[in-house]
């Protein structure tokens, strides 16, 4: 995976709908942490879903980072 090592605000995860690596993080700070909601908020995962296993990557790498952060 390229984007979860990655903090740029363009890094698309998402080719199909445009959808950003810092979209996702904002969508997990909002509460909205799972691929479904979060498919459904911006429209990444809906077209080829060849960015899925991306983007599931990057919520358990990052929702592991922000507990760590919180305790
Ligand atoms: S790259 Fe995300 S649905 Fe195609």
């Amino acid at each position: 995976m390229t984007n979860g090592a990655s903090d740029g605000k363009k890094d698309v995860i998402c080719c199909c709908s445009g959808t950003t690596v810092a979209q996702i993080k904002r969508y997990v700070d909002r509460g909205i942490d799972d691929l479904e909601r979060i498919s459904q908020a911006s429209g990444a995962c809906s077209g080829c879903g060849g960015c899925e296993a991306d983007i599931l990557e990057l919520l358990a790498e990052y929702k592991s980072r922000t507990e760590a952060a919180t305790r």
